[in-house]
């Protein structure tokens, strides 16, 4: 894993070592509840959820370096404490960054699905990354993860339920504020399904 050479724009998370696993409450200097939002693209899902919680942070996590300054760009704009962006690997990031139960919630909306059969190693869910999913968790911790590929969507409940730990919760329409992503709003438009499902780390 590659650090950065450059400086991070405001309301970019750099840490200081790419190396060593972060102390969580150095990305926001306090330590109110933290939740990952992993691939968030344009970030609008990560900024409607940080204005509308000012007591939650919110970390985005996109590789797209032009994704990254556009959504820090909104945050700065917003005078988001709450929100910031990494630029890096998502498993990388919830392997080997994160401490043991230090994440509230993770949420996981949209990922390319690879739907080609000799690409579906490349999917995030299987059983090691749910596995350093878990230990990053806190306990009570939850995993919120939507997709519009009924296939995915299968393939995650099968590693869910083979990985055993996870506790699945309803999640009904509406049941929280949950705004929709700018992914899920281009899929719904084209007439496709958007699935979700939500887990919980037991306490
Ligand atoms: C299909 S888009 C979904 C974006 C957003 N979650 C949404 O629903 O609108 C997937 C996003 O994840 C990012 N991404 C894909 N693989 C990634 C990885 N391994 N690490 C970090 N970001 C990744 C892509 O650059 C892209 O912005």
């Amino acid at each position: 894993m590659q650090s950065e050479h450059r400086k991070p724009v405001p309301n970019e998370f750099m840490p200081d070592d790419y190396f060593a696993r972060l102390n969580p409450s150095t990305i926001f200097n306090n330590d109110q509840p933290l939740e990952i939002d992993l691939g968030c693209g344009d970030g609008s899902f990560l900024i409607a959820m940080a204005q509308q919680f000012p007591e939650r942070n919110f970390l985005g996590v996109e590789r797209l370096l032009g994704r990254v300054k556009k959504v820090c760009r909104k945050a700065e704009r917003e005078n988001l404490d709450n929100c910031k962006v990494l630029r890096l690997e998502s498993k990388y990031v919830i392997e080997w960054l994160f401490p043991e139960n230090s994440i509230d919630r993770l949420h996981l909306l949209c990922p390319d699905p690879w739907p080609k059969a000799r690409h579906h190693k490349n999917r995030l869910v299987q059983q090691d990354f749910l596995e350093a999913l878990y230990k990053a968790l806190k306990p009570g911790g939850e995993f919120c993860f939507k997709t519009d590929h009924p296939e995915y969507f299968e393939w995650v409940e099968e590693e869910m339920n083979t990985f055993q730990k996870f506790e699945q919760l309803e999640w009904p329409e509406d049941a929280f504020f949950y705004p929709k992503t700018d992914f899920q709003l281009q899929w719904e438009a084209e007439g496709k399904v958007v699935e979700r499902a939500r887990f919980q780390k037991p306490e």
